[in-house]
Formats: structure tokens, C-alpha cells, sequence
């Protein structure tokens, strides 16, 4: 079980512990092992038997909350090399792509395993998850996030550069974060099943256009580009405002379905209602 579902902690949970300070800390529940932070420490042996949302004392006596973490503590939490994709836009994608139990799904490259562990935790015991990385300490740090949630038999890793192409064919979804998401539409069009979901998240404009422009011409349909602003709000019921900062900027979302169609090089051609410019609209929803 990657996280726990009953009420009360048992050896092997994955629990958050937050303090008054709000410093939050996942740990999984080892027998004869403890928990350490600035407010003192646990035994985790006291901890078993422990009612979640209730507070457990350190041998200092500061009161810690037991909670079940959620899928976006899991991504805050995690040992990561380079960027991830921030949990606003991992949700979102996640349900862009249809994930839901069952599945198979494709992503690339795998990263520290942000979108990885979503997939995982989403697709359930009966789907799967195929990710690629061309590097191995990469993909290393990601297998030992996987691990931790006990996900890793839903998922395969391939380390391999993914202008090689894919192994698997058929698969419901797939989504790349690399840098150049425009050089491997093709290596993920073979992989896709009809009809299937195709994504992409790239952080400049300039990409979005190297991007937009071949799936344009290419065996694709239904193309979109989205970008996700989050704004946080102080909670103190008194005063009840945004949070002083905010996190500008984390990528654009591109999504795509694949299809088959003739390669289209010429612009469209005008909508039926005659309101659209050709040149202009990318969209190709009135098609
Ligand atoms: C931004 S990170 C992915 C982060 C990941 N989606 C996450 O949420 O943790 C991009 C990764 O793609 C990998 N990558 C870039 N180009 C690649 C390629 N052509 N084939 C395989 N992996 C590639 C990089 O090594 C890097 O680890």
C-alpha cells in the first residue's frame, strides 16, 4: 500500500508530521527507529497505534499533527535533481490526459519523478507507467523516490534517449518534458493508440512554437495551449488576503490528440461561419 488508508498509523505508513510551525516532515513509520527534528524526537514504536489528525509529543514535550499525506506533500517533499513540475500543473495534466485506473501511460524524460509518482499513484495497481531518461543519475534519484511510495512495480523505467524511439505501442497517453519536445512527436505518435492523448510542458514561448507548428502539420487534432496561474491566500481569519509572493511562471501546457490525417502543410481553410482568419487559428476545432 503506497500510502495508508487506515485511521490509525501502523508500521510502514508514509506519515507528515507538522508542528505549530508549520515545518512538515514525511517519514515512514520503521519499527525500532525514530523521528528527529528541531522539536525533539519519536520513537516510531509510540507512534503505531496512533490516531491520524491527532498530535503526538516528542520527548521534549512539543505536540507534533500525524496526518496522511497528500499527493502534492509527496511532490514538496521530494529528493529532486533539476525542476519538477510543480503540483498545480501536475493535476491538471493528470486530468488532460485522462489518467485514470487501468491505464497505460508514456512520459519523458522522468526527472527527479514528479509526474511519475502522479501517474503511478493514478493509473492503480491494474495500470502502468513507462518512463524514459537519458540519464542515469537521474533516473537513479527518481527509482529511489518511486520506491519510497512502494510504486515501483507500476512503473518501468527506460534509460535510453528518446529520439531512439519508444518501446511500447498503443498507450492511452503521453506526455514529454524535455527541451525539445518538436524533435520527438514522431517517436510518440507511434507510440499512442488512436484517439490518444498527447502533452507537453516547455517553459518559453519560443518553444510553444516549435511545438505548435508541426503538431499543426502532423497526425494530431484538437491542439491547446494553457498556462496555470496559482494565487495562495493568507488564511488568518482576521485578515484573510493573497500571499505576498507568488510563483510567476512555471511552464506552458501544451495537449494534443492523435489522429490520422493527411499531412497538412496548406492553412486551413476558412470556418463554416467564414469568421476566422486561416492564418490565425491553430486550433482546428471547427475543422
Ligand atoms: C525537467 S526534467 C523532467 C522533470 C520531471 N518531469 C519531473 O516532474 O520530475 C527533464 C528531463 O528530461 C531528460 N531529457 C531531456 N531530453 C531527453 C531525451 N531526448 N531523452 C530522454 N530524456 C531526456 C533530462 O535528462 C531531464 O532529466
Amino acid at each position: 500500500m503506497p500510502l495508508p488508508n487506515g485511521s490509525i498509523v501502523q508500521y510502514g505508513d508514509i506519515v507528515l508530521l507538522i508542528g505549530k510551525d508549520r515545518r512538515t516532515f514525511i517519514r515512514t513509520v520503521t519499527e525500532h527507529q525514530r523521528f528527529e527534528c528541531h522539536l525533539g524526537y519519536i520513537d516510531y514504536d509510540d507512534l503505531v497505534g496512533t490516531p491520524y489528525g491527532t498530535q503526538a509529543p516528542t520527548h521534549l514535550g512539543h505536540k507534533l499533527f500525524v496526518l496522511i499525506p497528500h499527493t502534492d506533500d509527496i511532490v514538496r517533499h521530494l529528493q529532486r535533481e533539476g525542476q519538477i513540475i510543480y503540483p498545480k500543473d501536475l493535476g491538471y495534466i493528470a486530468l488532460k490526459l485522462g489518467i485514470r485506473p487501468g491505464i497505460r501511460v508514456l512520459e519523458a524524460g522522468t526527472g527527479s519523478g514528479a509526474l511519475t509518482l502522479t501517474l503511478a499513484l493514478l493509473v492503480g495497481e491494474s495500470g502502468h507507467v513507462y518512463s524514459y531518461e537519458r540519464r542515469a543519475n537521474m533516473q537513479s534519484r527518481a527509482i529511489a523516490n518511486i520506491r519510497r511510495l512502494d510504486l515501483l512495480d507500476r512503473v518501468t523505467f527506460h534509460q535510453r534517449d528518446i529520439a531512439d524511439g519508444f518501446d511500447e505501442r498503443g498507450v492511452h497517453a503521453l506526455f514529454l518534458d524535455v527541451r525539445e519536445p518538436h524533435h520527438y512527436l514522431e517517436q510518440a505518435r507511434a507510440a499512442l493508440r488512436g484517439g490518444g492523448f498527447f502533452g507537453a510542458l516547455v517553459p518559453t514561448a519560443n518553444q510553444v512554437i516549435d511545438l505548435i507548428q508541426p503538431l499543426y502539420n502532423g497526425p494530431w487534432f484538437l491542439l491547446e495551449v494553457e498556462e496555470l496561474l496559482l494565487r495562495a491566500y493568507k488564511t488568518t481569519p482576521a485578515r484573510i488576503r493573497p500571499d505576498d509572493q507568488m510563483i510567476g511562471h512555471t511552464g506552458y501546457l501544451v495537449f494534443a490528440r492523435a489522429v490520422e490525417r493527411e499531412d497538412r502543410s496548406e492553412p486551413d481553410t476558412l470556418d463554416p461561419a467564414g469568421e476566422d482568419e486561416p492564418d490565425d487559428d491553430t486550433s482546428r476545432a471547427e475543422e
